[in-house]
């Protein structure tokens, strides 16, 4: 019965694409980019346009600069609701205008966010973070940037479940899941939001939450751009002083206490809600360095549940501090290479002393290969999965029952690539693929595999929205053949991961 159910909802939107590809699709589009110029004056920038360059210049990965015919930069819900209905019309087919949707355009899969020759939705003039009275809500507009979130609570002494980077985007955050200094504690970002506010494929302007579109809501929370475009997001909010944190670098003679520490921090029995870790391996080409970002949320100094790590010595640099979170969050775009050629990759296991071991010397195995890539930073970074928290459509539920509410011990395994010369690409991929493939065979070998993939962390070679499992899936493709039924956000915003490309 559900199968059937599935079969049918892909083949209806599967229709909708051979009808549409087997006609010549016209993707530069400059009447509808003229069409959006004439109800939004003054907030579409072309090619050759100063605005246009400031946008497609701030991609966080500099292969995401690609060419779109024009940029759309609305101040409001209604704006963007006027772009989608000139975007979406009601035709099919032939002239269906393509566009991506954008917010902070951090995501690593390349073309999520921007798109050749189509129409960009930028969303950054949509910025402001608004609390509410009683200072449980903070009203976010989707194209804010966390640092800017963070300035505006921090005056208030709230604390809200968000990127750890000043620089990523609210955008694309919340709708991929969400880790954060406060996952331990409140699970994935998506989890904290009280309302979605989002331009449907009709124009229509509709909230998304508990008690109204509620299935919507669900599908949100992990569905990335498959479903509409968020204007705002009302996410709760907490009291929250300062707290300990920041790095420590170490030489790479640490490495094998670092990966029995991480072991030990992982342990169930020693999970504590406000202890947050981000163990990290770095290859430069020639040399090894560790170096971990480390926060308690509470005010104190030499937390015993990060003293595994913060005993280690010698160290090269430490910036552990009582500070907030606003500091903490510009202190890791200090860390990032800038606008690097670069991509992320991620699995999921569940720890285990051998089992990490084994991880890091696949990774380490793979290093001579890269030895000649110019301008090179391979890394290999072990953090949580949030502690679980039923209602999103991140398909945790399973893995989380298996172990307590902490989600276990499951580890995300990040790899974070960057280099200088696109000639390194093919090798850089290459290289990741097979580490992939050999990390989750060792997982395998151990019992200790896990399908479960992070949105926000794959590369456009990872599947994410299937690794959520089929009634996730399921549910999924419902609340897009209601809300879209025309699959415009299927088929006319191919970019990033779609909910129907795959099965
Ligand atoms: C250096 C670095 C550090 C990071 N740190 C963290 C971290 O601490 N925690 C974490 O969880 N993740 C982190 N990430 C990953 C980050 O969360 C994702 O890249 C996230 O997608 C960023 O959101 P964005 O708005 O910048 O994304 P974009 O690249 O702008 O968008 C990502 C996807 O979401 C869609 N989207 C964006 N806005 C909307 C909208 N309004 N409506 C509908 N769809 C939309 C886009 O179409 C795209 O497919 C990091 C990434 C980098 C590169
Ligand atoms: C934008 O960049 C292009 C090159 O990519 C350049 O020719 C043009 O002069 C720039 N425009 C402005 C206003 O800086
Ligand atoms: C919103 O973005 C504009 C333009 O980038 C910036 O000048 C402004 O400071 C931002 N406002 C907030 C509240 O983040
Ligand atoms: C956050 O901490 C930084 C560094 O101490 C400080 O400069 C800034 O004023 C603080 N911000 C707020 C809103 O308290
Ligand atoms: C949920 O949406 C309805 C309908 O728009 C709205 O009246 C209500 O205030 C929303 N609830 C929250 C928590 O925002
Ligand atoms: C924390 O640990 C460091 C290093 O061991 C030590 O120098 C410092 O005095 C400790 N601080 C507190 C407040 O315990
Ligand atoms: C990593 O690999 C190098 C050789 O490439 C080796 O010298 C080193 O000992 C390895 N490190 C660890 C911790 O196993
Ligand atoms: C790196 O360059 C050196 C010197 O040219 C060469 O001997 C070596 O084989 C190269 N290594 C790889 C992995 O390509
Ligand atoms: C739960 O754990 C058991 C035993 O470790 C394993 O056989 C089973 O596959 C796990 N289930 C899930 C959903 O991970
Ligand atoms: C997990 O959550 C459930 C429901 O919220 C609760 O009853 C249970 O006590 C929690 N278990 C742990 C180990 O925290």
């Amino acid at each position: 019965m559900a199968s059937y159910h599935i079969l049918r909802l892909f083949s209806f939107c599967f229709l909708l694409f051979s009808s549409a590809s087997s006609i010549e699709r016209s993707t530069s589009d400059p009447s509808r980019c003229n069409a959006i110029n004439s109800f939004l004056p003054g907030k579409v920038f072309f090619q050759g346009d100063g605005g246009y360059n400031a946008s497609d210049e701030s991609y966080f990965f500099a292969e995401a600069r690609l060419r779109p015919a024009c940029i759309v930069t609305p101040t409001s819900a209604t704006d963007v609701a006027t772009t989608i209905q000139v975007l979406g019309g009601n035709e099919q087919g032939s002239s269906a205008p393509l566009f991506a949707i954008r917010g902070g355009g951090l995501l690593p899969n390349i073309a999520a966010a921007n798109i050749d020759g189509g129409v960009t939705i930028d969303l950054s003039a949509m910025n402001l973070t608004i609390v509410n009275e009683d200072k449980t809500i903070a009203s976010i507009g989707s194209g804010a940037r966390w640092g800017n979130v963070y300035r505006t609570l921090d005056a208030f002494t709230l604390g809200i479940v968000g990127a750890r980077i000043a620089t990523a985007g609210v955008g694309g955050y919340f709708v991929g899941g969400g880790l954060s200094f406060f996952s331990p504690q409140k699970g994935f970002g998506c989890d904290n939001l009280a309302n979605i506010e989002i331009v449907l494929a009709t124009g229509e302007i509709v909230n998304a939450n508990a008690s109204s579109n509620a299935d919507l809501f669900t599908a949100l929370k992990g569905g990335s751009n498959n479903f509409g475009v968020v204007t705002r997001y009302d996410v709760q909010v907490f009291p929250q002083g300062l707290y300990w944190g920041g790095a420590i670098e170490y030489p790479p003679s640490t490495i094998v206490q670092q990966l029995e520490a991480f072991a030990t921090f992982k342990d169930p029995r020693n999970f504590d809600p406000y202890a947050e870790v981000e163990l990290s391996f770095f290859f430069s080409g020639q040399s090894y360095t560790v170096a971990n970002n480390m926060f308690y949320t509470l005010p104190i100094v030499n937390a015993s549940a990060l003293q595994p790590f913060s005993d280690i010595q010698p160290q090269t640099l430490n910036t552990m501090r009582i500070s907030n979170t606003s500091d903490f969050a510009e202190e890791i775009v200090a860390f990032q290479p800038s606008n690097p050629q670069g991509f992320f990759a991620t699995t999921v296991f569940r720890t285990s002393l051998p089992l990490i071991q084994r991880i890091f010397s696949l990774w380490n195995d793979t290093t001579p290969l890269l030895q000649n890539v110019t301008g090179l930073l391979y890394n290999l970074d072990l953090q949580s999965v949030p502690t679980f928290i039923p209602g999103n459509s991140l398909g945790l539920e399973n893995a989380a029952a298996n172990g307590s509410n902490h989600t276990g011990s499951l580890t995300i395994c990040l790899l974070s690539n960057y280099w200088a010369d696109t000639a390194d690409s093919p090798t850089m991929i290459f290289v990741t693929q097979n580490l992939l493939t050999q990390m989750k065979d060792a997982a395998k070998e151990q019992g200790l595999d896990e399908r479960w993939e992070y949105l926000n962390y794959a590369s456009e070679f990872q599947h994410p929205i299937e690794s959520y499992g089929a009634a996730s899936q399921a549910n999924m493709r419902a609340v897009s053949k209601k809300y879209d039924p025309n699959c415009v956000f299927q088929k006319q915003v191919p970019g990033g991961f779609k909910l129907f490309t795959h099965i």
